[in-house]
């Protein structure tokens, strides 16, 4: 269907780079009004300046109690109190040793994966119910739903994004506000990049994902454009894998 998102409003975080820039620009392309929400300004403006359907920007740390709410009261105050769409995709990641973690780091994990997601959710739901409609999009990882090393933090602040996800798809089901994760799996950004620049690290990665390549943020992104729009109206709760194929599978190859 050609502008799947025309005359609908979305807000995006952590849209000044990597999987949030690409969907911001995928809700964008499907004609939604998009706002871009992140710390960095100046990032969020060179994206918005590539968008076509009057951007909004909204520079907040969400990491903190109170910049949630400020932010959401900014998008609703922008968009007229309408807003369709949430993207949760603001987060950051902790690769390290289990043993080694700090209460501080485990705090930052906390707060900017989870807290800011819970938060803002709640900031916007009264403006969905209000209008009996909205869709509510969660950005977790294929490290909330199987065991990787040295994440472990990371992987249980995924993990709480899931639970949310469908603690709020049975709550306001009900009042027309659905609920859905997209879990990726190994995305080219800078999350990775750095990272399997390191001997042996791309071997091993590829090895684990059936379709032997990464996956790109706008692959991300596609499924985000779905979730937000009514091609997927029946779908909530659901933790949805953009992973190549990483959540189904077991690399027996080299034993069978
Ligand atoms: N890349 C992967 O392979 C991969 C795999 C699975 C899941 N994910 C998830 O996908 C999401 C996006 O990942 P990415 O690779 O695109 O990350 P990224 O390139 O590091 O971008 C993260 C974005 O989040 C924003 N952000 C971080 N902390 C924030 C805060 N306190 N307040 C507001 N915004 C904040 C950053 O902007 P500022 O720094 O300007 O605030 C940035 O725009 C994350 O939730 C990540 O866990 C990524």
């Amino acid at each position: 269907m050609a502008d799947p998102l025309a005359g609908r409003t979305a807000l995006v975080t952590g849209a000044g780079r990597g999987i949030g820039t690409a969907i911001a620009r995928a809700l964008d392309a499907a004609g939604a009004r998009v706002a871009l929400v992140a710390r960095t300004e100046h990032e969020l403006r060179a994206v918005a300046s590539g968008l076509a359907h009057d951007p909004v920007v909204v520079a907040a740390d969400l990491g903190t109690a109170d910049g949630p709410d400020a932010a959401a009261r900014a998008v609703l105050s922008a968009f007229g109190g309408r807003l369709d769409v949430l993207v949760n995709n603001a987060g950051t990641l902790l690769r390290k040793d289990s043993h080694t973690v700090t209460v501080e780091e485990l705090d930052l994990l906390w707060q900017t994966n989870v807290r800011s997601a819970l938060l803002l959710t709640a900031a916007v739901l009264p403006a969905m119910v209000a209008r009996r409609s909205g869709s509510i999009i969660s950005i977790s990882s294929i490290s909330g739903l199987r065991g990787a090393p040295r994440r472990s933090i990371y992987a249980a602040t995924k993990a709480a994004l899931d639970g949310m996800t469908r603690a709020l798809a049975m709550e306001y089901g009900p009042q027309g506000i659905r609920a859905n994760s997209v879990a990726p799996g190994v995305v080219e950004t800078a999350m990775w990049n750095e990272h399997l620049a390191k001997p042996g690290v791309a071997d091993a990665v590829l090895d684990v994902i059936p379709t032997r390549r990464l996956s790109t943020p706008e692959e991300v992104a596609d499924v985000v454009v779905f979730l937000a729009s009514d091609a997927s109206r029946a779908i909530t709760g659901e933790v949805i894998a953009a992973d190549g194929g990483i959540r189904s599978t077991v690399n027996l190859w080299p034993k069978v």
